[in-house]
Formats: C-alpha cells, structure tokens, sequence
C-alpha cells in the first residue's frame, strides 16, 4: 500500500485546481512561500506562451495545516484559474448555462483529443482538452512541494537542468532555436536533468518488480503530458561497456565510496546513496500557431487543427514538474521504509552513506 498519497481534479479554465494529499506525518512544517516560488518556477522558463502572464499561481492551503504546522490530517491545496472569469459560464456546472461559446471539433494531433473523444464518447473536444492540459501539472507540482518540504528534513535535496533544446545544447543556442520555432509557428522539445541528493540507503527494493525505484521513478516521469523517454543514470548507456559503465567500489573513511555515478543512484531497483540522476526528454509541444493537417468530427472533412495559446517550447516547466513528480514518490518510500506518524519519530541517519 502507497503512503503518501493524493488526488487532484480540476480543469484548465475551470474555477480552481485542488489536491487532497494524505500520509504526511505532523509536525511538519508548510512553507508556503516556498511552494509559491516552485509554481512560479513551473511558469517560468525560455519559450512558454501568453496564459503564464494571465496567470500567477498562489496556493491556498485549506485544511490539515494550523498555524504553519501539518497535525497528521489530510491537507487540501488550492490553486484558483485567474482566467475562470472570463469562463464562468463556459466551463459552468449548470445545464440552464449551456453554450457552444469555445466549443470545438477539429482534433489537435499529439494531444488526447481523438482517443479521449472516442473513449469518453464527447463531441465537444472542450471536454477533452481541459481536464488533459498540462494546466493540471500546476497542482501537481504544489504537492511535489510539500513532498519537498518532508525530504528537506532530511537534508534531502532536487534540483534539474536543460540538457538540450531540439539539437541546441548551448544557452544561446537554446533561446536562438525557441526564437526561429516562435517566428516559424513551431513548437521545440528537448532533454532535461533532474537530481536529488543526499539520499538514504535502500529505498525501493530488489524482490518486487512494482517495489523496484527505478520503475516507479520513471513512471512517474514518463506519465508527465509530453515525456516521452526517462533515463536513469548516464544517458550514455548504451554505447558504454561493462567497465566503463559500471561504478566500481571502494572504502574511504571506513565508508563505502564512488568515484563515478553512471547508475544515477540506484542498483537493484534500490537507492545506493549516490545522487539519483535522470534525464528524460519531452517532444515538441503539440498545439502549433501554423496548424497541423487534421479532421473535424462533426463534418469527417480536412481541416486545420484547433490554435488555442500556447507554449513554444515548455521544457524548463517540465524538469521542474519531474522534480515535483520524483519528490512525491521519494517521499512515499521515506513513509514505507521509516514510517513515523510525527516528524520527531523519524531516523534517517543510521541509513546515509
Ligand atoms: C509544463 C508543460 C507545459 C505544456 N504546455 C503545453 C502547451 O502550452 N500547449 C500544448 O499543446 N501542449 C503543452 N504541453 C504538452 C501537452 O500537455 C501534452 O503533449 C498533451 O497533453 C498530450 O500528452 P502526451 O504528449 O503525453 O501524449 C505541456 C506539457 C508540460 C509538461
């Protein structure tokens, strides 16, 4: 059974983002700013498009939380869309508002609007598109940030970089092909690092494959809108032998010790107390100002796919959306392995290399 859990709902231009996150211990405690400034982060970055202006996400912690301090309760997290006012009746949960304002029926190739129309049996692709936006990722990351507040008492530490912007590897590089993709009504992807440090020994485990921390660590990343490879450890893997490859082992200090990290942190689907490291690599953004070819559902004729604002190029956004996504499922094996119901019951120590 998982430990940290939590559910999110909302849609994109609906009223509000929510999460109920559950299996904190107490006594920790809730920085908020620190959790705005990693939504503010998640907006940031070279290439996103108009809505990050619109919006300017704060949270708002409405239970589980008293006086700056988690008491073992559930925590509920709110996020409010600035932009719901402009689409009260449109996103409205009352038949008597129904409207075809901002309906629309032409698929966007690269997002969930054909299979989710079929699957869900909608006409209108509003129905798909708000609940299968990245928009959703704001939350998540709010919940990555309390998760990042319990790994904090541990010392435990993310942090993530853009390797590689299309075939640009270089900062200039990187903003130079955003610029001509932006010019062009093209859309870029990329390649991004995230790491986390000063891990304990031993989290995730070798008997069970859905026990291993490299599977959950990547599913976690790969189920991120638009990731489509995760790597642990040197990306390299491939082209490197056994002895290159391999980390080899020695004693320093009495302590067991690497001089290299091609593993990225984990043998046998377990922690081995070096950093994790992982990198993944998201595609270009789907919507594109110079649509694509598509169809209309409502006439089976050829059309252009549906523009609605858009990023040109979000990979900054999703590296630290995968630091949220990993500082969730870090906390959850810090809850399996040590368990605790208050912070002051917790005992890392004896685990760290
Ligand atoms: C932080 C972030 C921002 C994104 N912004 C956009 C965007 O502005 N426009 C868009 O079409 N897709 C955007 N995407 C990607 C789509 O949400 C994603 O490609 C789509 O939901 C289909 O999911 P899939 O690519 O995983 O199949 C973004 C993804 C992330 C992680």
């Amino acid at each position: 059974m998982e430990k940290f859990r939590f559910l999110t709902a909302g849609e994109s231009h609906g009223k509000c983002l929510t999460a109920i996150i559950e299996g904190l211990p107490a006594n920790l405690e809730i920085d908020v700013d620190f959790i705005n400034n990693e939504l503010k982060r998640r907006q940031g970055g070279y290439g996103r498009g108009g809505r990050m202006k619109i919006e300017s996400d704060t949270v708002e912690i409405t239970s589980g939380v008293r006086f700056g301090k988690t008491f073992g309760a559930p925590i509920t997290l709110v996020i409010y869309n600035k932009d719901f006012e402009n689409w009260q009746k449109i996103m409205s949960s009352l038949p008597e508002d129904y409207t075809e304002e901002k309906s629309f029926t032409t698929y966007r190739p690269g997002h969930a609007d054909f299979a989710g129309s079929v699957k869900y049996n909608q006409k209108d692709l509003r129905n798909i598109l708000e609940r299968s936006s990245a928009r959703k990722t704001a939350i998540e990351v709010a919940v990555g940030a309390v998760a990042k507040l319990f790994l904090k008492q541990f010392g435990i530490k993310g942090s993530s970089k853009v390797l590689q912007i299309s075939n640009a590897t270089s900062e200039d590089d990187m903003y130079k092909a955003i610029d001509e993709a932006k010019a062009a009504g093209d859309t870029l992807g990329g390649k991004f690092e995230v790491a986390y440090e000063n891990l304990p020994v031993g989290l995730g485990s070798c008997v069970h494959w859905d026990r291993k921390l490299d599977g959950r660590l990547a599913q976690a990343v790969m189920s991120i809108p638009a990731v489509k490879s995760v790597t642990i450890g040197n990306p390299n893997v491939c082209e490197m032998s056994g002895s290159e490859y391999h980390d080899e082992i020695f004693v320093q200090d009495g302590k067991i010790s690497r001089k290299t990290n091609n593993a990225g942190g984990l043998e046998g689907g377990m922690t081995n107390g070096e950093n994790i490291v992982l990198t993944a690599v998201m595609k270009p953004i789907p919507t594109l100002r110079k649509p694509l070819n598509s169809v209309d559902c409502a006439t089976m004729e050829p059309t252009q796919a549906h523009f609605e604002r858009s990023d040109t190029c979000a990979v900054e956004a999703c590296s630290v959306v995968a630091e949220a996504r990993i500082a969730c499922v870090l906390a959850n094996e810090i809850l399996l392995k040590f368990g605790g119901d208050c912070v002051e019951d917790y005992n890392l120590e004896k685990f760290k290399k």
